[in-house]
């Protein structure tokens, strides 16, 4: 360790920390300190990528970040090993700027680390981008998640006289890792994380020390890539190396992982080697490339019908109108004993838990409440005994679903998840679950994840119904219904130009209602949040029924009107809601069922999908949804993929 400002109050910083750490550790309870100038924290949802190996870093790290970018994209960096010393390059902006600053500006070795962020504290400038160093430039360090105790610890280093060049809390980190003691990188990086609350994923290199990565995690991805003659990747997302590798290592919180050329190692936090499985990363490189699609969303729609066969290979059992899902690890008691579902998610996920509850409450005949689970975490603390508790999330790592898992197993629940990332957070967490198999997510909207939970939710349905009552007949009508969805969606699709000239008509609105009436509510929402994610229009999902009840106030000739109208015993109802509209002047699309000639009268454009089984509907009613958000979208030069502001994964509350 160098330096002049940490040499000379190095051991005092020492003792004040470890004080610091009595404090934390009152009564010998960790008390969990909360920042009074939230402000100052720097919270992630981003991405992380590091390799150490023969080849040059540079490309690497670039093409990682790049793969990354959905993650979070608005500013980006690395930090190389070069041999002599560390060698930072950093942007704000996307990864292509990056990319070029860093053409005009080579850096050259075979070890480093890199970092694309998205922030919800601190502006995205050049400075605020990882990585970040001490003072001295001795240590870099890459992060995501959020240290709570930032602002406490960067006082008592600033007393030491560390000099701060950002209000990140990520950079607390690096001058902590430089003010603490150790022989080797692992042990200082260990030392220094024992003051640390919040959660991390972390990834340090050093000039000094010249041979390794330090890679730690506690309540942010990390994952291990293991790749040819001794070379490993590090990634919070298997997306950024599954170019190089295929067999990936996920980290436990509270592991240390020491990268070197060699190999790695993993350590717990007392120095001792640990164990962990190597998996296989099992979707192909072209899953996360365009192949010919102009957009990521656009190419997400489109694999709906692959996606969904994904999602239901293997589990339907039509003879018994049953569903196979072993992965739930419940018993036929444990379900006849359950009193109750209580289904958790936040945006799109919500509104498939929505969905998902007139599915279970129909087949399985049990009450379903739907909670976004950002305010599940603070509600009432009412026991959850003989409640299955059901955790949506495409991700697996959206920090407040995570949370709300966690209240409801301390409230007694069992808790089962709906997940498509295999390996994440939330689907160790939970105590068995269903995974989507819809193969990676890249556009930030999320359209073939939404199809294919409800899929699962169907068969969740399904599968607690057949053990609950359902009769066999209803269930093979079911599965025979769900078993012909995939190709229901190819036709659903042939729509595309249809929507796409329709959306010329919408192009220049400012706000749209979509309208729905029971399982078509929840589709309502989504459609409107899909036009609201991606091409920044206002758009609101209402029950068709309760327009009188306000929204009604703002129809005119110019406002668009989109009615989610299959038809199922409650079509009757709506046409006498889309009536109202018509009689106002609102320019009304509606999506409904094949064969369905009842709306003629009254909509301005009828988009129709296949005719289905009427808790199937919403499968088929939300792809012309997509498409019309997605043409909308690219009319009005939006960013479809990364649009302003949103991130994929929210790692941070
Ligand atoms: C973010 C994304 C949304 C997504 C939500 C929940 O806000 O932008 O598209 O629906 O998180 O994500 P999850 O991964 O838990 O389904």
């Amino acid at each position: 360790m160098g330096g002049v400002c940490c040499k000379a109050f190095y051991f005092n910083a020492l003792r004040n920390l470890r004080g610091l750490a009595r404090l934390l550790n009152k009564d010998g309870h960790r008390k969990r300190i909360r920042s009074t100038q939230s402000l100052s924290l720097e919270a992630q949802v981003c991405g992380i990528v590091g390799y150490i190996g023969s080849r040059e870093v540079a490309p690497i790290l670039l093409d990682g970040l790049a793969r990354l970018e959905y993650r979070g994209y608005d500013s980006a960096g690395m930090a190389v090993q070069n041999g002599q010393g560390l060698k930072v390059r950093k942007r704000s902006g996307r990864v292509d700027e990056l990319a070029r600053f860093v053409d005009a500006n080579p850096v050259q070795g075979h070890m480093g680390i890199a970092h694309t962020r998205w922030a919800t504290h601190g502006p995205p400038t050049t400075a605020n981008a990882h990585p970040h160093l001490d003072c001295t430039g001795e240590f870099a360090v890459v992060h995501n998640g959020i240290i709570e105790n930032a602002d406490t610890l960067r006082k008592l280093l600033r007393q030491r006289g560390h000099t701060f060049l950002t209000p990140t809390d990520t950079e607390v980190i690096v001058h902590l890792i430089a003010a603490s003691e150790g022989e080797q990188l692992e042990d200082r990086v260990r030392n220094a994380l024992r003051h640390l609350e919040g959660t991390y994923g972390i990834a340090v290199i050093s000039g000094e020390f010249r041979d390794r990565i330090v890679v730690a995690r506690s309540g942010s991805p990390v994952l291990l890539g293991v790749g040819e003659g001794g070379e490993t990747f590090v990634a919070s997302d298997p997306a950024a190396i599954v170019e190089h590798t295929r067999s990936v290592v996920y980290l436990e919180d509270g592991d240390i992982a020491v990268l070197t050329p060699e190999g790695y190692r993993i350590l717990d936090h007392e120095g001792e080697d640990q164990a962990r499985p190597m998996d296989d990363i099992d979707w192909d490189i072209e899953s996360i490339e365009l192949g010919g699609y102009a957009h990521f969303m656009q190419k997400e729609i489109f694999e709906q019908p692959d996606s969904l066969r994904n999602t239901l290979r293997g589990r339907l059992v039509a003879d018994e109108g049953d569903a196979r899902l072993g992965g739930l690890r419940l018993t036929p008691e444990e379900i006849q004993n359950l009193d109750r579902v209580l289904i958790l998610g936040c945006g799109t996920s919500w509104h498939s838990g929505l969905v998902g509850r007139h599915l279970i409450e129909t087949l399985a005949n049990l009450p379903v409440q739907v909670e976004y689970a950002s305010e599940f975490r603070y509600q009432s603390k009412l026991p959850l005994d003989r409640t299955l508790v059901v955790a949506i999330s495409q991700s697996g790592e959206t920090a407040d679903t995570l949370e709300a898992i966690k209240v409801a197993k301390e409230r007694g629940a069992r808790v089962v998840g709906v997940v498509n990332a295999v390996g994440s957070t939330i689907a160790r967490e939970a105590q068995g679950g269903i995974y989507l198999h819809a193969g990676p997510e890249i556009g930030v909207a999320s359209t073939k994840a939404f199809t294919s939970q409800l899929a699962a939710l169907l068969m969740l349905g399904l599968h607690l119904g057949r053990r609950r009552g359902l009769s066999r007949e209803v269930g093979r009508e079911v599965v025979q219904a769900l078993s012909k969805i995939p190709e229901q969606i190819e036709l659903a699709l042939r729509a595309d130009d249809e929507l796409a000239r329709l959306a010329l008509t919408f192009v220049d609105a400012e706000n749209a209602l979509y309208l729905g009436r029971g399982v078509s509510f929840p589709v309502a929402l989504e459609g409107a949040l899909k036009l609201k994610e991606v091409s920044y229009a206002h758009a609101e999902g209402y029950p068709a029924a309760e327009l009188k009840h306000g929204p009604i106030a703002l129809i005119d000739d110019h406002m668009p009107v989109v009615v989610v109208a299959p038809y199922d015993h409650i079509f009757s109802k709506v046409v006498s809601n889309v009536q109202e509209v018509r009689a106002r002047g609102g320019r009304i699309v509606v999506i409904t069922t094949e064969g369905n000639r009842d709306l003629a009268a009254v909509a301005d454009h009828e988009v129709v999908v296949p005719e289905t089984h009427e808790l199937l509907s919403p499968l088929l009613t939300v792809i012309p949804l997509q498409l019309l958000a997605y043409h909308i979208a690219v009319l009005r030069g939006c960013d479809v993929d990364r649009p302003r502001n949103l991130a994929k994964s929210v790692t941070v509350e």
